[in-house]
């Protein structure tokens, strides 16, 4: 199976390569030896959840809240170029005020940061640039640049901040805005170095009487479902 899909990969590739398109490399994550393994997975799941967005007709555009130097938001443009893709990020990687809170609670420590990125690299990745808008800033605070536009509704959003406050927020925000069928991918649920994830899912949906689904991907993402 994983040899067909290997297979499948390399021929749409190519075929986007014939017709001008950057080549999509599939995110990659590393094993404990240090080398690095395709997260199939994670990048079938972001497919068939676009496939369902488009047969269904889902109204909406897509977003990533956590973009770092865009390695799983180029799928996303490429998975649905019609829409238009919001990319929020500080781009200058985590911000002290979430930091501290999720090492002050022990959900995670400073040994990473995203700092090594850029507006201009992440557009690069774009296979269809036209379609992004970035959004530059520290989330929330940063809402405020799209607040003109606050009618706006979500078919698919992939949340990948990694840290409590952002994720949190972040269900707050979009939640609400995502149309009937429309998606919720939150990366890193099951990952022990951001345990900040899973606090944020649970409480959520506690909260706001949620419902989920767990991926069977390398960090445990979960989807959420808008009813
Ligand atoms: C793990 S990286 C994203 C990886 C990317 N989604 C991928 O799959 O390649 C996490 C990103 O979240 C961003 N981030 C975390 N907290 C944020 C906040 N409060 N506001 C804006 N960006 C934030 C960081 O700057 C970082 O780039």
């Amino acid at each position: 199976m994983r040899d067909l899909l290997l297979i499948i990969f390399g021929f749409v590739n190519k075929i986007l390569l014939v017709f001008k398109l950057r080549i999509i490399k599939v995110n990659h994550r590393f094993n404990r030896h240090g080398n690095a393994v395709p997260d199939y997975v994670r990048f079938a799941t972001l497919q068939l959840l676009a496939h369902e967005i488009n047969e269904n007709g889902v109204e909406g555009s897509a977003a990533e809240l956590g973009v770092y130097r865009g390695d799983f938001a180029k799928h996303i443009n490429a998975a649905l170029p019609d829409r238009t893709l919001f990319l929020f990020d500080t781009f200058e990687g985590f911000d002290k005020r979430d930091l501290t809170h999720d090492i002050k609670n022990k959900f995670s420590d400073d040994s990473v940061n995203f700092i090594d990125t850029s507006v201009d690299k992440v557009m690069k990745q774009m296979p269809f640039p036209d379609k992004c808008q970035i959004i530059k800033g520290y989330f929330p605070d940063s809402l405020g640049c799209i607040s003109q536009k606050d009618d706006i509704t979500y078919a698919l959003i992939s949340i990948d901040a990694d840290l409590y406050q952002p994720i949190y927020e972040g269900l707050c925000y979009f939640y609400p805005r995502l149309s009937e069928g429309g998606y919720i991918i939150v990366h890193d649920y099951h990952c022990t170095k951001f345990r900040g994830a899973k606090e944020a899912v649970q409480e959520f949906a506690r909260n706001y009487s949620v419902k989920y689904v767990p991926v069977a991907d390398a960090e445990g993402s979960i989807v959420i479902v808008k009813p």
